[in-house]
């Protein structure tokens, strides 16, 4: 292990055995509480709920529920790309190359990527980065598979996890971000975001990010407004999450999910209906909400791009296109990137 880390004074190690250790920052370092956004979030004109707010263990299953349904195409298009990756990725790993995940995957996609690693080197490491505790369970999972792996989870933001390793050692890393989730940042946020990525990646690094392309109309409202109602189900969990968490009394039978494609914006939208006039009190946020009839509250973006978008976005941050893949119907993106 390297001196930098054991002199980082953010986080607080915790090593479980000689195959895993997590890295967690002291609670100082956590920035604004879930009960201030809240209460910034729906006092203005405009109200939303950031997206990130969806993810409480229930939203978190709900959303691997929502992967599996037969509208939702992206994880299984995803999934069929990289399955068909392992010869085209491999020269450019080498025996040392880490692999490194924003947002922590014990799924199938991580798998893939895993198996390549692992064919490749006799030893593998592995660094999940997530905010989300899950990440102990997801980690204790993949190790039980695979013999070789070693795993230092990163408890914190995706921008946290980056700083921390920036300053981490030399070796060359493999960066994901799948599953589009890309697609839910604001385009401002989103350009900040790779920009932070591409700062902390070395020469010689690789970021691979999965993107959500644009395609007809129905197909999007279709993955977004399931016919078994999971989705309506995994946005209206967040107001169940403000009422456990932050002493408020919603009543979900007041609102509805909505959510349509804006095809100048290329983006699905997601929102709350209010179904009627009414008011919430969320206590710990020391708020009363006053909602109008038919008053949509924004919970999400989630963008879509076609190729040369995707490719003039990572070139203009400073990226160079190493490889694209596509699945047959064009569905969804794979895109490879090495730093300038
Ligand atoms: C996590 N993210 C990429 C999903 C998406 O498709 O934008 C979240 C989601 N929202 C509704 N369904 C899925």
């Amino acid at each position: 292990m390297s001196n930098t880390l054991q002199e980082n004074q953010d986080y607080k190690k915790y090593m479980v055995d000689s195959k895993l250790q997590y890295y967690k920052p002291h609670a100082t370092k956590i920035e604004k509480t879930f009960s201030q956004e809240i209460s910034a979030s729906l006092n203005c004109k405009s109200k939303f709920i950031s997206p990130k707010f969806f993810y409480d263990k229930k939203g978190s299953e709900l959303f691997e529920k929502i992967c599996t349904l037969p509208e939702y195409y992206p994880t299984r298009t995803e999934v069929s790309i990289l399955e068909k990756l392992p010869v085209e990725l491999l020269p450019f790993l080498d025996d040392s190359t880490r692999l490194v995940e924003l947002g922590s995957g014990a799924s199938v996609k991580t798998r893939l990527i895993l198996d390549i690693f692992t064919k490749l080197q006799e030893k593998t490491e592995y660094f999940p980065i997530d905010i989300s505790e899950i990440l102990t369970e997801s980690s204790e999972l993949l190790l039980s598979n695979y013999n070789q792996l070693h795993i230092t989870g990163i408890i914190d933001t995706y921008e946290g996890g980056l700083e921390f390793l920036k300053n981490y050692d030399d070796k060359k890393n493999l960066i994901l971000f799948l599953g589009s989730s890309f697609g839910n940042f604001s385009p401002h946020d989103g350009y900040a975001f790779l920009q932070k990525i591409h700062s902390t990646m070395k020469s010689g690094d690789l970021f691979l990010i999965g993107l959500d392309l644009v395609k007809d109309k129905q197909i999007l409202e279709n993955a977004y407004n399931d016919s078994q109602g999971v989705t309506a189900e995994f946005n209206l969990n967040v107001l169940s999450r403000i009422n456990d968490e932050l002493d408020a009394d919603f009543d979900l039978k007041n609102f509805e999910h909505h959510s349509v494609y804006h095809e100048e914006k290329q983006r699905i939208e997601m929102y709350l209906k209010s179904l009627v006039n009414q008011s919430v009190i969320i206590s710990k946020s020391n708020l009363k909400l006053n909602l109008d009839k038919d008053e949509l509250i924004h919970t999400e973006y989630s963008h879509k791009y076609n190729l040369s978008q995707i490719h003039t976005l990572l070139d203009s941050v400073g990226f160079s296109i190493e490889n694209s893949w596509l699945d047959d119907k064009k569905l969804f993106s794979l895109t490879l990137v090495s730093k300038n």
